[in-house]
Parts: C-alpha cells; structure tokens; sequence
C-alpha cells in the first residue's frame, strides 16, 4: 500500500499573480512553507511520472506481442481511468511499472499473472487489460473482506518515518465490487477470482506463474503467498510487492532459514528494500525479487572494475 500516494498538486494551473501572493506568504508564515513544501514535492513526483509514460509510450514494451505505441497510449489512458475512478492504493506509477514488466515476458514463456491483495480492484483492472493482450490469464486474490487480525503489531516505514497499525477488516473491496470495477475498467474474461484468506486459498492456483504482484501489507501474509506462488513461479520470473516501505515485509525476502526450510530456495534478496524503486525523488512503494535458475553469464553485464578469472582458467 502506498502510503505516500498524493493527490494531484493542488498549485497546478493557478495564475502566476496568485503565485506570487501565496510565495510571499509562504515565505512569511511556517504554514503556508509546509503546504509550499508538500506542493512542490507532489509537482516533482508528477514530472517523474510523466517521464514513466513516455517511456512507457515509446519504448517498444510489448513488441513481441504486436504492441503499438497507439495501443500503449491507450492502456496508459485507461490505467488513468481506473485510478481517477476506482478507489486505489496504488498509483499510475505502479501501475505502468506492472504493465511494462508483464509486456517483457517473452510470449514463449508459459504462465500467468498473479495479484494478491486487490482491494477494489484498481490495479487488477489495469493489470486485467495488459493480460488480454498478451493471452495470459490474471489470478485475482483476495480475501475479499479485508486484511486479516495483524493482532497490535506496530508498523513502521524506517524511510518514511510513517508508523501505525493496521486492523482488521481493512481495505475491504467485495468480490461483488471488485467483478463491477473491472467489467468497467478492464476485461473480466481474462480473470478468475481467488477467494479466501491466502493460507486457504492460494492452493488452488496450480498452474505456471509468469508474473506475480503482492500487495498485501502484512508480514505474515506475504509468506502466506511466497510459500504458495514461490514453487510455481518460472525460472527467471519477477515477483512484485507493494510493500517495499514496511522492513517487516522486506526482511521476510532475506529470512535464508525460513527459505531454505520453507521453500528449499535461497533467500533471493529484495531490490528496493526500505525506499522503493526509483521512480520518484523521494519514496516509492514497490520493489521486486526475482526467482533466478542457474548462473548464466550470457544475461549479465561485465564492468572494467571487477575481475573474470573463470576466463583465465579457461584460456
Ligand atoms: C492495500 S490493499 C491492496 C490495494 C490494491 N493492490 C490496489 O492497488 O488498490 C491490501 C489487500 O490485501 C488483502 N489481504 C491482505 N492479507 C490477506 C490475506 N492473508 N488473505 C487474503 N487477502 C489479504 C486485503 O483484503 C486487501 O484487499
């Protein structure tokens, strides 16, 4: 969950006389300074996201499946919708990242798409559109009645300096609402629904996952679904989170005992613990793992600074 997500800057269209005014107030009152601070930091998270588009837009994701930028236009326009129209925890940001990655997977690689913890829906809308497009089907899961007792654990965002609790209940979209949002915003006949709290339910997914998205706040939960979609997940597949901000959440994906007896896997690290991917000066809530096979150097870069002495030992 995105607990920085802001609303669009407030100080966008206003004309420059008016500016004017509220600077010089702003630099007078401490008032006026906080809100010109948070203002400033919304306009410069927007710009990043602008640069997300237009990467998006015309860097040729999805060129395996005949993607057109015209077409990437298009989902960028209907991510927009869903977020300005269905209540969302996370935003475009989140939701091109997503929709870039699943667009990467090569078409010969057999899978599905997962997302546990989907609220209203917001993001499996989005997500349920790039699946149409690239055959694949999307595992909607859900409690669909909220998060489970997190009992009184106290969450903190070390970066953030963002602290509280969760309850129980929390961020409740119904399977109902959820099926309504995506109708609306995206393409239901690529989504089967996974009801249930994840201990319970995500047994039944059994087949391939190509790609996984969590975001599902809890600790406890993010085991719940590594222990059932880890197994399945292809070589080489990326598991997304939301909850890169929560160390609770991050430490679970550098628990060596627990992976190694949970899951005979190493622990494969977390890329964006504490602070998110880069995609905004400050903070963002997403990073990712990736379930990685053997060693082959053929998908690495080499840099002049580090050394290859397997290539000695072979000349
Ligand atoms: C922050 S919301 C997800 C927001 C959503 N991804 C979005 O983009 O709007 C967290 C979701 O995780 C679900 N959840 C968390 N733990 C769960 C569990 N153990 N079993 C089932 N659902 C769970 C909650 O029901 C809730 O819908």
């Amino acid at each position: 969950m995105d607990t920085q997500h802001q609303l669009p800057a407030a100080l966008f269209g206003l004309p420059k006389a008016v500016l004017r005014v509220l600077y010089r107030l702003g630099t007078k009152y401490p008032v006026f300074q906080a809100i010109f601070a948070r203002e400033l930091r919304a306009i410069g998270a927007t710009s990043w996201t602008a640069q997300l588009i237009d990467d998006f837009i015309h860097r040729p994701y999805g060129e395996a499946y005949g993607l057109t930028p015209k077409e990437r236009q298009t989902l960028v326009e209907s991510f927009q919708r869903n977020i300005a129209t269905i209540q969302s925890g996370t935003p475009l940001s989140v939701h091109l990242v997503l929709a870039r990655e699943i667009l990467q997977i090569p078409p010969t690689v057999v899978g599905d798409v997962v997302e546990c913890g989907v609220w209203k829906g917001a993001c499996s809308a989005s997500l349920s559109l790039v699946c149409q497009r690239t055959e694949r089907r999307l595992k909607v899961c859900d409690s669909f009645q909220g998060l489970p007792d997190d009992g009184t654990k106290r969450h903190v965002g070390l970066h953030t300096r963002v602290y509280g609790h969760y309850q129980a209940g929390q961020f409740t979209g119904t399977l109902d609402e959820v099926r309504e949002n995506i109708a609306r915003g995206g393409a239901l006949s690529v989504c089967d629904f996974i009801q249930g709290f994840f201990e319970d339910s995500l047994h039944q997914i059994d087949s391939p996952v190509a790609f996984a998205f969590l975001d599902v706040d809890l600790e406890s939960s993010t085991r719940d679904c590594l222990k059932a979609l880890w197994p399945r997940l292809v070589t080489d597949g990326l598991l997304y989170c939301d909850d890169a901000g929560d160390l609770d959440v991050v430490r679970v994906y550098f628990d060596e005992p627990w992976w190694q007896e949970t899951l005979h896997f190493p622990a494969p690290g977390f890329v964006g613990s504490g602070c998110g991917l880069p995609l905004s000066p400050t903070y963002t809530s997403i990073g990712y793992t990736r379930k990685t096979g053997a060693f082959d150097p053929s998908q690495w870069r080499k840099v002049p600074f580090l050394h290859y002495p397997e290539e000695n030992e072979r000349t």
